[in-house]
């Protein structure tokens, strides 16, 4: 059964889409912990970014087409969208993983699969629904139970509010890596995120969070992760490796400029920065290889 990861930050910008691209990334293309994996990345943004740094438009649009996008995990149809009614339609069943992935990168050991996500999402997450949701959550938790089945890993990159979708994403995933990036307010940030978690599992302990500092300078430690780090609250929550800020991390579009997939010199610090971070994410979740 594989882990789903979550990556989410109420605040806008922060670099989930950025995070995830480089994990799942470098989940599927280098050992970590001692074994390769197959790994999905579920876009449940409406700005779609992270379909726009895997897939080049023409491909992009005939999937949008086809319909083979994270909204058809939520909708059966597309007709009558109303940006202030959600649909709730009444067939529980999702469609099968096979009708929705698409291979953004094989291996002999592994793969890299994506969910894309379609501005028509959109709809969902600004929606009110006068119908319970229910429905809708139920196939969400379906689908992602197929997914478990299927991918050793799965990263679902989040939109930066609080909606039907992020509240899915969050009740089920085993762990959230909330990214923060070193900037005034970033405290706020992650008091929002904790409530937002706890309330969403009500009588569990819900995902693990972990705390990831992105964009962080090559040396030294900013003055907000200094402080962050120096909260009781909030100490073990935050992982050892930050991200760092690296020009090579922000260049991927249409399916290539990945530091993980490109052997180009000036990106070596950036893989190294990635693996670590990997590493220390496989402890955390204690995902290793146990053979
Ligand atoms: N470690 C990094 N090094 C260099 N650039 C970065 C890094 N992390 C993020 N960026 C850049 O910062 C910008 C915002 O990142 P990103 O889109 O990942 O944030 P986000 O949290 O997903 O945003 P949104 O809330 O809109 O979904 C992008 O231009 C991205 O390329
Ligand atoms: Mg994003």
């Amino acid at each position: 059964m594989g882990n789903v990861i979550t990556v989410m930050n109420m605040k806008g910008g922060v670099g989930k889409t950025t995070v995830t691209m480089h994990l799942a990334g470098i989940f599927a293309r280098h050992q970590i912990g001692g074994r390769f994996r197959n790994v999905l990345m579920i876009d449940y943004d409406p700005q779609f970014n992270l379909s726009q740094a895997f897939i080049p438009p023409k491909t992009y649009f005939s999937l949008e087409k086809q319909r083979r996008t994270g909204l058809s995990i939520l909708q059966d149809d597309e007709v009558d969208l109303n940006p202030f009614q959600i649909q709730v339609g009444g067939n529980l069943r999702p469609p099968e993983l096979s009708d929705l992935v698409h291979s953004v990168y094989k291996l002999k050991h592994s793969r890299l699969d994506i969910v894309p996500s379609t501005l028509n999402l959109m709809y969902v997450a600004l929606g009110q629904s006068e119908k319970r949701t229910a429905p809708l959550e139920e196939r969400f938790e379906k689908f992602i139970g197929q997914c478990r089945e299927e991918y050793d890993l799965v990263f679902i990159d989040c939109h930066p509010a609080g909606s039907i979708l992020t509240k899915t994403s969050l009740q089920n995933s085993d762990h959230v890596i909330i990214p923060v990036s070193p900037q005034r307010y970033a405290t706020r940030g992650i008091w929002l995120m904790m409530r937002f978690i706890e309330a969403k599992k009500p009588g569990t302990t819900g995902p693990t969070p972990h705390i990831l500092f992105n964009s962080a300078p090559r040396f030294g430690r900013s003055r907000d992760e200094r402080e962050i780090r120096a909260d009781p609250k909030w100490a073990k929550r935050c992982m050892t490796t930050t991200m760092k800020w690296y020009t090579a991390f922000s260049e991927p579009l249409d399916g290539d400029g990945f530091v993980w997939s490109s052997n180009r010199p000036y990106s070596k610090e950036a893989t190294r920065n990635l693996l670590s971070l990997a590493a220390e994410l496989a402890e955390r979740m204690d995902d290793k290889d146990e053979t």
